[in-house]
């Protein structure tokens, strides 16, 4: 056995994260009076909120005519009618309360001439219940606005005096006998010294797992951290199938350039100069959402009209747009053109191509951010202890494909949600759990084993195998073919774990074991995404398989349940929640507004 010593932190609650929903789950539990820890990997305006650029959506009614319900009918559209309703409903209904008090927070939004929160179009947001035209629904800060939300939030999270403990790596959750979640084991990574947090509630909001890709908009930190640990405990990953591409990552680069540059006007084009979206999405063009995007342009590319020396990316055009507009409105990825693809945005087009931006799948929970561990009795049971908010989390609030500025909504929204949940089920009197001696041994013996890991792979080799894999094999486009291959590619590359090379065996600012704790968090995501696609016989949303193109509701409107042990997945499968939070009666929508039909833009 392992021995090292550590030091003992005792809270009510720790947040592992301190992205958007991080923050505002710590936030909100601090302002309760909970005693409060953040621990988080990054200093937390370096988590990844702060790259989200187009905006937040709310129903606020500030450029036209909005309603609640109609954000949640696009919602439950752009999801293929995959997402859980009730969640969907608390999403849309809550979103324009959980904006003003973003709003009062100090977030310094653009403004419109009247002063109000300015709104932009962004894809899949619509009017009448996707009868009417495209709404600017989309509240922004220039084309910055996860930076101004995170920052905000930090200050907010100080200022009630939440604790954060920053650059400091969570290894894995301590968990009872008897499955409660009594804490989080961590490494300071600037002093080497190991960490136990006791707590009485542990909730992860540690971001996606963009990275488990060859080319993301992710940041490099997007290693599904919150996902690795869960599977580590023998609890479930949700949905894992569903990866966001966006339509306009750089490309080379794969940096993001925001789908507000179309809501702002842009549009793509072909090489014969075609804006060719007119003929897949005839009604909302270049605001269709991102799963019809992203394939429109691949079978473009597929079909020889792709644009560039090598026919393999698409032109996204802004030079129309007057160039004040661009500088007011769009900066950030005006400078980002410029760096990365050597174009001013103001006379050529940019070179763009769907990148990996989004994991739709993460750690099952219920709309209050609790985990769930679901059972074929129960299919909604609660990890005690445990809640996961944000990427990390799956409400299941975007189903099988998420719109467009729903996200920094699902984070401030969710983690709200998440505060208000603690507040009632976590007792600041009672004692906090005692350390589990067994679970703390097992972490530290894991982490002992990657630190002395003498094998023969190379951390950064193992990790570029399966960020090829999972980029040809589990594309916007899947085939049996491609998915069967693929499961058999990364259940051998994630059997080579046990084969890892590590060179350093310090514990002070050691970037090859931190690497490779994020690659033994990486693999379980990967793994699941694949065998969960490979398994999933139909389209839906992001799901785009060859062999089996339409939707089956009847067979296939359930969540997909993966359990991973070693690289061994379980599928299983939970139904979809398919009742609203309310009835009619009550204010709520009408329910034969959001039954399944058709998806088409
Ligand atoms: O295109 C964007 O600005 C990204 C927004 C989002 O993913 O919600």
């Amino acid at each position: 056995m392992a021995a090292y010593e550590y030091e003992t932190h005792e809270y009510d609650v720790v947040v592992v994260g301190a992205g958007g929903a991080g923050l505002r789950a710590t936030l909100g539990m601090a302002e309760q009076g909970l005693r409060t820890a953040c621990v988080t990997k990054v200093f937390p305006t370096r988590s990844h909120t702060v790259a989200a650029q187009g905006g937040i959506a709310a129903s606020l009614s500030n450029m036209g005519p909005d309603h609640w319900q109609w954000h949640m009918y696009d919602t439950v559209k752009g999801s293929d009618w995959l997402g859980d309703t009730d969640a969907m409903e608390y999403l849309a209904r809550s979103a324009p309360a959980a904006v003003y008090e973003l709003e009062h927070y100090g977030v310094p939004f653009s403004r419109t001439e009247e002063g109000k929160i300015y709104q932009r179009p962004f894809g899949g947001h619509t009017t009448e219940f996707g009868e009417g035209p495209a709404v600017q629904r989309t509240c922004a800060a220039a084309d910055r606005t996860g930076h101004a939300i995170l920052h905000t939030l930090y200050g907010q999270s100080l200022k009630n005096n939440a604790e954060f403990y920053i650059e400091y790596f969570a290894i894995d959750l301590i968990m009872s006998d008897d499955g409660v979640c009594t804490g989080v084991l961590c490494w300071k990574l600037d002093d080497g010294t190991m960490h136990v947090f006791r707590s009485k509630m542990v909730v992860l909001a540690t971001g996606g797992y963009g990275r488990a890709y060859f080319s993301a908009t992710s940041a490099h930190t997007c290693t599904g951290d919150g996902g690795g640990m869960v599977a580590r405990a023998g609890l479930p990953l949700q949905d894992m199938e569903f990866v966001q591409f966006h339509p306009t990552g750089i490309y080379g680069s794969g940096c993001l350039i925001t789908e507000g540059a179309r809501g702002e006007g842009g549009y793509l084009t072909n090489s014969e100069g075609e804006r060719f979206m007119e003929r897949y999405a005839p009604q909302y063009k270049d605001l269709a959402p991102r799963d019809y995007v992203s394939r429109s342009m691949t079978m473009e590319i597929r079909e020889g009209r792709g644009v560039g020396e090598h026919g393999d990316h698409i032109h996204l055009n802004l030079s129309h747009l007057p160039a004040e507009a661009l500088a007011e409105r769009l900066p950030g990825i005006s400078e980002s053109a410029r760096i990365f693809a050597g174009v001013d945005v103001t006379k050529e087009p940019i070179p763009v191509l769907p990148t990996v931006h989004y994991n739709m799948g993460g750690i099952p929970t219920n709309y209050w951010g609790e985990v769930l561990n679901p059972s074929e009795g129960d299919p909604n049971a609660v990890v005690p202890g445990l809640m996961a908010v944000g990427e990390a989390g799956c409400a299941s609030v975007h189903g099988a494909n998420r719109l467009g500025s729903n996200s920094l909504i699902d984070l401030v929204v969710f983690g709200r949600a998440a505060a208000i949940r603690a507040g009632k089920v976590v007792d600041p009197e009672s004692a906090v759990p005692e350390v589990v001696t067994a679970s703390v041994d097992k972490a530290f013996d894991r982490f002992d084993g990657l630190r002395n890991a003498s094998g023969s792979i190379p951390t950064a080799d193992l990790r570029d195998e399966m960020q090829r894999t999972m980029q040809s094999d589990a594309a916007v486009f899947r085939t049996s073919e491609t998915l069967k291959d693929g499961v058999t590619k990364m259940t051998e590359i994630a059997g080579k774990l046990g084969d890892l090379k590590v060179t350093d065996r310090s514990l002070i600012w050691n970037s090859d074991l931190m690497e490779t704790l994020e690659l033994t968090n990486l693999m379980p995501n990967a793994l699941t995404t694949i065998v969960g696609a490979e398994a999933r016989h139909e389209s839906r949303g992001a799901h785009a398989h060859e062999d089996y193109s339409e939707r089956d509701d009847e067979t296939w409107r359930v969540h997909t349940i993966a359990r991973v042990d070693g690289n061994k997945v379980e599928l299983s499968y939970r139904p979809v929640i398919t009742d609203p939070l309310t009835t009619e009666d009550e204010g709520g929508i009408e329910l034969k507004r959001i039954a399944p039909k058709a998806r088409t833009f």
